[in-house]
């Protein structure tokens, strides 16, 4: 389970004064940062106004991630084309330059810091693969009991310099917060991550934890684990919103210390910072952007995979050369690992209902994939059957 850090901390007991000088820098630092950053900030808004998904996108959205691929594919080349037309007048969007983060980082190295349940297994599955085809190192981080993605500053240092260690070319695959290494001074390397609709993901996180071969996988390797309530096992997901659960209640704002709370991805994106933790806000969700925009080389979308694979080949070549090719070749062994054969079908009307209180993450997820639909599109590749069929 993943849960925040500043739990340990606090049981730890830092000094009041301790915690006070700390609270007193991080606020310095932070009004700092934001000066630093306004001005990018109310850039990108002007641009993200002009961006937002069109109606059919969000309806797009509702389809099941799996079975409705090229349906929501087709539905939001549309939208984007109209974008393209009626939007930018005094921009290129489709400026490869702009687009292409690989060229601002300083090191071959990449940095996978993989989103739960969005079907990263599959591509770091993928990527160690790739390793072998295209000659570079891959590393991951241990199995860990409790996982925790919010470092404090001093783990973050320790992160950045082992990462820093690393030979040219290898890759790093961990659950964790974007990372800002120049913030530690040391070179930038390659960012890319993987999204997904983020109510399919919170469904498919409730029935992970759920599965009978996670307990068994994870009592054979913490034999202490306690054994969890069966009610709790047994309850389903419409249930638990229905109910109006702890577990199932989406409150904006909320902090949820200390559980195991999957519900923002865009944590993954925003950092480590306080201002990231509470569920749904406006400012989490801009400096999630943020980050994609100045750092990401790329950032996938598990429900376009065929445009995440040719993006990736094509602005991260160095890792990932063949690796469309690679995928479908292997693509059945690929997509049984981690697959939860327990996972019951979710009623749209509760999907529906918990879509509401994921406003910001939805958008987020809509901002993704446009870029990611944009870096596809700079790419002009010749327009053929297979990649109408993506986009
Ligand atoms: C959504 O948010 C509203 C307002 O905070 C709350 O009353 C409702 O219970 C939430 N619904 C779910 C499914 O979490
Ligand atoms: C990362 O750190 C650098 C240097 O401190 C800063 O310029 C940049 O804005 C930071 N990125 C984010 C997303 O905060
Ligand atoms: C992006 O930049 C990388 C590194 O310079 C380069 O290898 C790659 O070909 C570029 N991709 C595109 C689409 O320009
Ligand atoms: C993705 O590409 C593969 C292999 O080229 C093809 O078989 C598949 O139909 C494509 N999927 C979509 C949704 O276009």
């Amino acid at each position: 389970m993943i849960k925040d850090n500043m739990w340990r901390q606090r049981r730890l007991g830092v000094p009041k004064r301790t915690s006070e000088l700390i609270a007193l820098v991080a606020l310095s630092s932070t009004l700092f940062l934001f000066l630093h950053t306004r001005d990018l900030h109310s850039r990108l808004r002007e641009m993200e106004v002009r961006l937002q998904p069109s109606e059919n996108d969000i309806s797009s959205n509702q389809l099941s991630a799996e079975d409705a691929q090229s349906a929501v594919s087709l539905q939001t080349f549309g939208a984007l084309r109209r974008t393209s037309t009626d939007v930018y007048e005094t921009m290129d969007p489709l400026d490869l330059d702009a687009l292409n983060n690989t060229k601002r980082a300083n090191k071959h190295v990449l940095f996978f810091n993989r989103v739960p349940k969005v079907g990263s297994q599959t591509f770091m599955q993928l990527l160690r693969r790739l390793s072998m085809r295209n000659n570079f190192a891959f590393n991951r981080d241990q199995v860990q009991r409790v996982e925790t993605i919010r470092l404090a500053p001093y783990e973050q240092r320790q992160l950045v310099r082992l990462v820093n260690s690393y030979a040219e070319p290898s890759v790093y695959v961990k659950h964790v917060c974007f990372t800002n290494f120049t913030e530690f001074n040391l070179p930038q390397p390659i960012y890319m991550n993987v999204v997904r609709d983020p109510v399919e993901r919170v469904i498919s996180w409730y029935y992970y934890v759920r599965a009978p071969w996670y307990y068994v996988e994870r009592k054979q390797i913490f034999p202490d684990l306690p054994l969890p309530d069966p009610e709790w096992l047994k309850k389903d997901f419409e249930s638990c919103v229905l109910n109006g659960d702890r577990e199932c209640r989406y409150i904006e704002g909320e902090y949820h210390e200390g559980i195991g709370d999957h519900r923002r991805q865009t944590l993954f994106f925003c950092g480590h910072s306080e201002k990231c933790t509470p569920f749904n806000t406006v400012g989490a969700l801009e400096r999630a952007k943020l980050s994609v925009e100045k750092h990401y080389a790329v950032v996938g979308v598990l429900e376009d995979v065929n445009a995440t694979l040719t993006v990736l080949e094509n602005y991260i070549p160095q890792f990932f050369e063949g690796a469309k090719e690679l995928y479908w070749d292997e693509m059945d062994a690929f997509k049984r690992i981690n697959k939860n054969a327990f996972k019951p079908p979710v009623s749209e009307a509760i999907k529906e209902m918990v879509r509401k209180n994921f406003t910001r993450e939805i958008e987020f997820y809509q901002f993704c994939r446009q870029r990611l639909h944009r870096q596809y599109r700079a790419l002009k590749l010749p327009t053929n059957l297979d990649s109408e069929n993506n986009l």
